[in-house]
């Protein structure tokens, strides 16, 4: 199930303005949220420049194909998140234009200075970690009918990271390989952009601290805001262990049908597909 790889172009528009606080009284799980959406279109083009960077390397036309489909994807991804973010930002939050000023450094210094192997080992961390996670945080089919358009837009980019899961991993056993620099490059990376989600986080805590809310009540919020419950993110676990094993491949993780509804749903919607 779900073995294409569509490149949509995506109609979604944004508010001018956006409460960053948009689970109701739960500030942690959203800026968590907006940390991530902050975090790609600085990360996504350097999993571009990385991929472009491997592609002269590239003999199997399969491989070759999967690899000009995710920058692709990435390359709209990231676009829709810089729209998205536009909107958080007109709210407030001075100091997160120096954040992104250094991650944005980390990120082109890396594919100034690093070897193709590292930068390429650094985007099979992040994308088996995030399409682990994502797998789990969708399945069976999607976060549910009528959202507001940012989770639209999120659901969107998590099916096409279903889509294209298995180009990262195929890119670099190609183009490289070895299991060990994988896993300790893979590591340090999932380490390098969550902590910086982190720091993005709690900087937003500190400006805008939320109430104190009993587990009931956060649950609550998340519910209504169509967000992951809590036991559906603490179940992650388990899964997200399996890609630090030497026989893990995304090409044996599954995913179910109800997600490919949604992929065909998100094609109609597209204004243009490839
Ligand atoms: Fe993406
Ligand atoms: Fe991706």
């Amino acid at each position: 199930m779900l073995d294409t790889i569509t490149v949509r172009q995506m109609p979604f528009e944004f508010p001018d303005e956006i409460d960053p606080v948009f689970i109701d009284g739960d500030h942690q799980q959203s800026f968590g949220f907006i940390a991530g959406s902050l975090l790609l279109p600085h990360l996504e083009p350097y999993l571009i420049r990385s991929m472009k960077a491997a592609e002269k390397h590239v003999t199997d036309p399969k491989v070759l194909d999967g690899l000009k489909r995710f920058a692709a994807q990435e390359g709209q991804h990231y676009r829709m998140h810089m729209k998205f973010n536009a909107s958080i930002r007109r709210s407030g939050f001075p100091e997160l234009e120096a954040l992104e000023k250094e991650l944005s450094d980390d990120y082109h210094r890396f594919s100034r200075t690093k070897s193709l192997r590292f930068n390429l080992a650094y985007a099979e961390g992040f994308e088996a970690l995030t399409m682990n996670a994502i797998k789990q945080l969708m399945e069976p089919d999607g976060f549910g009918p009528d959202l507001p358009p940012y989770l639209e837009m999120v659901e969107w980019h998590f099916v096409e990271e279903l889509e294209h899961r298995t180009v990262a991993f195929d890119v670099y056993d190609h183009v490289c390989g070895g299991y060990f620099y994988r896993l300790a490059v893979g590591t340090w990376a999932q380490w390098h952009f969550t902590s910086w989600m982190r720091r993005v986080t709690s900087y937003m805590l500190k400006v805008r601290p939320g109430p104190k809310r009993s587990a009931r009540q956060l649950a609550d919020a998340r519910q209504e805001a169509g967000m992951p419950s809590a036991p559906k993110v603490r179940s992650l676990l388990p899964s997200l262990l399996r890609i630090y094993l030497p026989s893990y491949t995304p090409h044996d993780v599954e995913i179910a049908p109800g997600i490919q509804a949604l992929a065909d749903k998100y094609t109609e919607m597209a204004i243009k597909t490839s």
